[in-house]
């Protein structure tokens, strides 16, 4: 039995990665399956939530239930999130989005040569951070992936984004995996979710998530 304890709330959920174009056949991405978001999502829906889902690129079924709005790059990303995020109660972050896309992707395919080819790289914005900085935020949850040192790296990025949640794992663990394992950090300390399939990790996530949530802690 799970009370619906977000029943009448909206949460936006991003997922998998995002790929940057190069040319019209190349790109830059992130190693990203999308279960860990979907798997958030479906959490948040048999809480009796209202949730959108915002995904990268994945081979995943949508979740039933859910809002599905399929984005490829970063800045589409944002801008879907952009749309939606001032009318939603929780925002969870859960897509690997590039933090880079390539400047001036070229229409056609770029034609090999023996010659050095030199990509300029501008920075992707942060969705998560300004989500977090709406003057009035839902409330956030973020996720990094780490591939060492997970408390000192995990517990900073918190700090730095500014939000009340956020969920570590070790890249290493978690990447295409059915299973892995979660440490949540927050502003009582550090909690370990020992290994678990995905979706088990993510109710318990949700469980924390609404706990502070209810609480109204915010930062
Ligand atoms: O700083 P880092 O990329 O490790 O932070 C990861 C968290 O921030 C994840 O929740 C991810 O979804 C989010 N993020 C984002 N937009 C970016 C980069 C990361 O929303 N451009």
């Amino acid at each position: 039995f799970r009370p619906k304890l977000l029943a009448g709330r909206k949460v936006l959920i991003t997922a998998g990665p995002t790929y940057e174009a190069i040319d019209a056949v190349r790109g830059i991405t992130n190693r990203s399956s999308g279960k860990m978001g979907y798997a958030v999502a479906t959490a948040a829906l048999e809480l009796g939530a209202e949730v959108m889902l915002v995904s990268g690129p994945t081979s995943l079924p949508r979740p039933a239930g859910t809002q599905l709005i399929d984005v490829t790059s970063a800045s589409e990303m944002f801008d879907a999130v952009k749309q939606h995020a001032s009318r939603s109660d929780m925002f969870i972050g859960v897509a690997a989005v590039a933090d880079y896309r390539v400047a001036q992707p070229s229409k056609q395919k770029i034609k090999k040569s023996d010659a050095a080819l030199t990509l300029e790289l501008i920075p992707n914005p942060d969705i998560l951070a300004y989500v977090a900085s709406l003057p009035k935020p839902p409330f956030c949850v973020g996720f990094a992936a780490e591939s060492e040192k997970l408390a000192e790296h995990a517990g900073a990025k918190r700090k730095k984004k500014n939000i009340p949640l956020l969920a570590a794992n070790l890249a290493q663990n978690a990447i295409g995996n059915d299973d892995n394992e979660l440490v949540l950090f927050d502003e009582s300390g550090e909690h370990a979710l020992p290994r678990a399939d995905k979706l088990t990790l993510a109710r318990a996530l949700m469980r924390h998530a609404v706990a502070l949530y209810m609480k109204g802690n915010r930062k």
